[in-house]
This record gives C-alpha cells, sequence and structure tokens, in this order.
C-alpha cells in the first residue's frame, strides 16, 4: 500500500528534504582532493545532529556511517573510512535524515577537481535522467513510466541503468511501498496520486548494468569496474505537478 501524505505531512517531509540539501551544499563544499571520506561523514553528522535531526543511515541494516561515498567504479554504499578523494575522481554522495519524524533522502556524484570528459557526460546524463524520472512522477502516470523515463534516456546516450537496486517511497520510514525501478515497459503499476512521496533514484555506469557487492557487505562496484553515478532526489506528486522536497 502505497501511504498518501497530507498537507501537514508533506510540510513537515518539504522540512526534512530541505535539511538534507543544505547537508549536501555544506558536503559539496568540502569536496576536494586530499580530502578523507570520514571528514565529509563528520561534517555532514555534526550539521545534521546541528539541526535537530538524526542521521537516517547510521545504524540502518547496521550501516556504520552517517553517509554513503562511492568513487568511481562504486555504484552506493560506499562506507566513508581513511581513503582520500583524488583529483579526477567522481564522489557519489548519498544523504538521508529524519527530522521531526519524516524522512529525506538525497544524492548526488560530485566533481573532485578537473575529471575526464567521459566522466563529466556521465554526471550530466545521470542528472538529466533523475529529471526525466522526476518529470514523469506526475498525477495519472504510472510508477512505471518513471523508470521508463529515466531508462530511455540513459540509453539514448549509450550508458546502462543498474537494475538490482531501486528508488522507494519515502515518509515516516525511509523505504515505504513502492519500489521504484529505474528501467522497464510505460504504463504498468500504480497510478500516482497527490500524496506520495517517493524517492528517485538513477543510478547508471558507463559500462555494463551489472553490480557486485564487496566483502564489506555494503559497498557495491560495477562488475566491469566501469565508472557509475547515482542521483537522487525526495519528490511529492501533487495536482501542480512533481514538487522536489530535496531543495535547500
Ligand atoms: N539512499 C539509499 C537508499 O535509499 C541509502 C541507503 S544507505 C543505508 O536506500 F546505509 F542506509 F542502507
Ligand atoms: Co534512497
Amino acid at each position: 500500500m502505497i501511504i498518501i501524505k497530507s498537507e501537514d505531512e508533506l510540510q513537515a517531509m518539504r522540512e526534512a528534504g530541505r535539511l538534507v540539501a543544505k547537508t549536501h551544499a555544506v558536503v559539496a563544499a568540502a569536496v576536494r582532493p586530499g580530502i578523507t571520506t570520514a571528514s565529509l561523514d563528520a561534517l555532514a553528522e555534526e550539521y545534521i545532529l546541528d539541526h535537530g535531526a538524526l542521521p537516517a543511515f547510521k545504524g540502518y541494516n547496521g550501516y556504520p556511517s552517517t553517509i554513503c561515498v562511492s568513487v568511481n567504479k562504486e555504484v552506493v554504499h560506499g562506507i566513508p573510512g581513511a581513503r582520500t578523494l583524488d583529483e579526477g575522481d567522481i564522489a557519489s554522495i548519498d544523504i538521508g535524515v529524519v527530522l521531526n519524524g519524516f524522512y529525506g533522502d538525497m544524492a548526488r556524484t560530485y566533481p573532485v577537481g578537473k575529471i575526464s570528459t567521459e566522466a563529466e557526460r556521465l554526471l550530466c546524463v545521470t542528472e538529466k535522467a533523475l529529471a526525466k524520472g522526476v518529470a514523469a512522477a506526475v498525477v495519472g502516470n504510472r510508477l512505471s513510466d518513471i523508470g521508463h523515463a529515466v531508462q530511455g534516456f540513459v540509453e539514448a546516450h549509450n550508458l546502462s541503468v543498474v537494475r538490482d537496486f531501486v528508488g522507494h517511497g519515502i515518509g515516516r520510514s525511509m523505504h515505504e511501498a513502492p519500489q521504484i525501478p529505474n528501467f522497464g515497459r510505460p504504463g504498468r503499476g500504480p497510478r500516482l496520486k497527490p500524496g506520495m512521496v517517493l524517492a528517485i533514484e538513477p543510478m547508471v555506469n558507463i559500462g555494463g548494468w551489472e553490480v557486485i557487492v564487496l566483502s564489506d557487505n555494503w559497498t557495491v562496484v560495477t562488475a566491469d569496474r566501469s565508472l557509475s553515478a547515482h542521483f537522487e532526489d525526495t519528490v511529492a506528486v501533487t495536482e501542480e505537478g512533481p514538487l522536489i522536497l530535496t531543495q535547500a
């Protein structure tokens, strides 16, 4: 069952989303060659706690950190640590908070210094693929129209969409129904209704779509070791169209 949020609940989710976006801005400003991923995690955690919220990921299924930092061939769920970011890397940073009982979830892939034109293209296409998915989150569409829009755009640019991880409903839990694949045929699944809130999160690879999980049981990497990017927003379906909650 997909939970419909009231106006008051949407307002609370807006606040959670705003805080995630502001946390992203703080972390993004610190991304540079030489910084450790653990220090980005510490920055995010401090900012979230200072603003009356809690990190959503920390402790979730035993996840040890506030944010995920997934570098280059890493797709999602990279655990922050002593590793430094280097010039030319791309770093996918995923941040979730819970504020006044509501969750917000957002990811962006950031360039570290100057990156290759190939990497730039990957980031550009993935960000636009998220926009295509968001644009399909309109009243009267069906759920699979979102993934279909994402996949069509990505594959038109000769990149591939990860199949093994999906977006999700979000609200008083980080993961609610429905699951939102980033691929598929159009016109399937439930009709989108005002008050649904969806975390839409395409993960896009330069090579094949296949991924594997490393022996830390968290870090997901591309099977062919090609570069991967991840953009995610928390989006409300409204009569006036999709409303991105994760904005500062
Ligand atoms: N944005 C991811 C998600 O929607 C973050 C989960 S990381 C975890 O599932 F550590 F919390 F699992
Ligand atoms: Co998510």
